[in-house]
């Protein structure tokens, strides 16, 4: 067991703090090496999730939602490795990724929106879809529960499913 296997399979996070929790729980177990790519809707809770990690790796610097940075290096406040948030929203291809020269090696690296991009530069990971339209009985694909101006940041449900990749 390494990383985020104890993790693997579905469970619900019912709040931010909730997802915030669970965030320190992955961040307790990941090592340098590891990737973790984080899927999910704008607003699914992939940074609320990312802040839990960085909360448990003890890093500088607040975690936020970096639009304009496609990568954030946080550097450990004791002696363990550096927390690298990566947002890879606006990155056209794998070769991008690979162009920012991030230390897989030594660091964490938690990216947002990098599923297409993770084979290009590691031969594993783990992938955290974070599905926001969870709300407890299956997925409402009917009607789609959101988008009728309903407040993206109420507090609702998450399903969060934890995978192993490739
Ligand atoms: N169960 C929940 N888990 C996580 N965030 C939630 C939850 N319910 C409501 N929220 C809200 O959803 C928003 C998630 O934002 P954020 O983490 O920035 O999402 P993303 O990075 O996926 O775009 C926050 O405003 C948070 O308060
Ligand atoms: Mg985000």
């Amino acid at each position: 067991m390494s990383g985020l296997d104890a993790f693997l399979g579905d469970r619900e996070i019912t709040s931010p703090a909730e997802m915030e929790a669970l965030g320190r729980q992955f961040g307790e177990a990941l090592r340098a090496g590891d990737l973790v790519v984080l899927t999910g809707a704008l607003g699914a809770g992939k940074t609320t999730l990312t802040r839990g990690i960085a909360e448990a790796l003890d890093v500088r610097g607040r975690i936020q939602s970096p639009t304009f940075v496609i990568a954030r290096t946080h550097p450990s406040l004791g002696d363990g490795p550096a927390l690298v948030h990566v947002d890879a929203y606006r990155l056209g291809t794998d070769g991008e990724l690979d162009d920012l020269d991030i230390d897989f090696a030594h660091s964490i690296v938690v990216a947002e929106w990098a599923a297409p991009f993770a084979a290009a530069v590691a031969d594993h990971w783990w992938e955290v879809e974070i599905d926001r339209e969870w709300n407890g009985r299956g997925v409402d694909s009917a009607c789609g529960t959101f988008g009728h101006g309903e407040d993206l940041d109420a507090e609702t449900p998450r399903l969060v499913r934890v995978s192993r990749r490739p």
